[in-house]
């Protein structure tokens, strides 16, 4: 036998006894929510996924049984899924920029990777913003007229709108919305049947009550919206409808959610109870969680945490971005960059606008 086999052979031999070293890795599961990173493409670009003549819905790793069935019969519903989870994510990574747990996903069906694993109130955030996403985009779908099974929202007139103006035009439907949402992200919560009490449960629990929070979220800031017609804006008629908030103010409200979120238990009779029993008993509008936060200031793969060592952090801020909070205590380094930027410009008629680029040199610090 020469070196090489020989080193093949003693190679084959570690190879072997880390395999028998590492304890079974438990298969994480995939989340609904990569409908929007991977399914978001897939009903972009249908054709790219067809060829292997595989339905469509069977492609896309993360839904559970249930969900797979109902992506099949609502097809045409999927873009707007997909496109409400992608709006809920980025309002994620939006929300918790300046923090520790920045919302930063993985590229695979995880979406978040690992961390999200721990029922903390990040995942309680996480679901219940996703869950939000696609009330909003399925609600707009259905006034958009994109979606076979629905249209304007069926939303009586309120009784406190002025006798005076009419209520017409084609709302928002957040009936719809609320519905299918319920339908299609639940779904996969209510397909186990876990043993009463048990930690699975209290998971699947705190997923229900966070999902529906979400959506409660977003009819909470739906609102009535009014529109001047006649003559030369003379306003001698004014039409009213329900119209949707803009997301941000879906996310304001459940960071805040996430702010006071409670701390709950499972009991042995199968229902979560709050841990603290001097807090109150949170509502449906309210977000729950059962585990405190991993150490989210170092990199911890066996959770899954990425830790702030590089994060930008703001040297004059004593907020959760500013270098002390953010670096953990760990310190933190700085450059000087130059940066780039449009000035100086100039409107010459018409149309055009010149501008100078001038560079500025600012001060960059990021975590040790
Ligand atoms: C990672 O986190 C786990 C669980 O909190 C902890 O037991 C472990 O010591 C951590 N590992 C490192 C390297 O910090
Ligand atoms: C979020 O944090 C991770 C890990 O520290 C970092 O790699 C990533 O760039 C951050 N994302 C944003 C948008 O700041
Ligand atoms: C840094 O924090 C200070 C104080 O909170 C704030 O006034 C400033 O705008 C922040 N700078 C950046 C770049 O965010």
């Amino acid at each position: 036998m020469g070196v090489v086999g020989l080193l093949n052979l003693l190679l084959t031999a570690v190879v072997v006894l880390l395999c028998l070293a590492t304890p079974a890795v438990t298969r994480l599961v995939g989340s609904w929510m990569n409908l929007g990173l991977q399914g978001y493409e897939v009903w972009r670009n249908p054709q790219i996924y067809l060829i292997g003549a595989q339905p469509l819905c069977t492609q896309i790793a993360g839904l559970s049984p249930g969900q797979t069935k109902l992506c099949q019969l609502y097809q045409d519903h999927m873009g707007s899924v997909g496109r409400g989870a992608k709006t809920g994510i980025h309002e994620c990574q939006w929300q918790f920029r300046h923090r520790r747990w920045n919302c930063s996903t993985v590229d695979d069906s995880t979406v978040f990777g690992p961390v999200l694993q721990i029922p903390s109130r990040e995942a309680a955030f996480a679901h219940a913003i996703a869950s939000a996403g696609v009330v909003n985009s399925v609600s707009r779908a259905c006034r958009d007229g994109q979606l076979s099974t629905c249209g304007c929202s069926p939303a009586r007139r309120p009784k406190d709108l002025n006798k005076e103006w009419i209520w017409g035009g084609c709302g928002d439907n957040v009936e719809y919305g609320y519905k299918f949402t319920q339908g299609f992200v639940d779904v996969r919560e209510r397909e186990k049947n876990y043993k009463r009490g048990s930690p699975k449960q209290g998971r699947q629990l705190m997923n229900l009550h966070n999902n529906e929070a979400g959506r409660r979220a977003v009819i909470r800031r739906t609102r009535v919206n009014c529109k001047c017609h006649g003559v030369s804006g003379s306003c001698s008629l004014i039409t009213c409808w329900q119209q949707l908030a803009p997301f941000r103010e879906v996310g304001d409200l459940l960071k805040d959610k996430y702010d006071g979120a409670t701390e709950v238990k499972i009991n042995r009779r199968g229902k979560l109870q709050v841990k603290h029993p001097q807090f109150n008993v949170p509502t449906a509008e309210d977000l729950v969680y059962l585990d405190e936060s991993p150490d989210y200031c170092r990199r911890n793969n066996t959770v899954g945490s990425l830790g702030t060592q590089d994060r930008i952090c703001n040297k004059s801020s004593q907020g959760m971005d500013g270098c002390g909070l953010l670096c953990c205590g760990r310190g933190y380094n700085s450059q000087k960059v130059k940066l780039h930027e449009r000035c100086h410009c100039k409107f010459h008629w018409c149309c055009y606008v010149e501008c100078k680029t001038c560079t500025r040199i600012v001060d960059l610090h990021t975590c040790k």
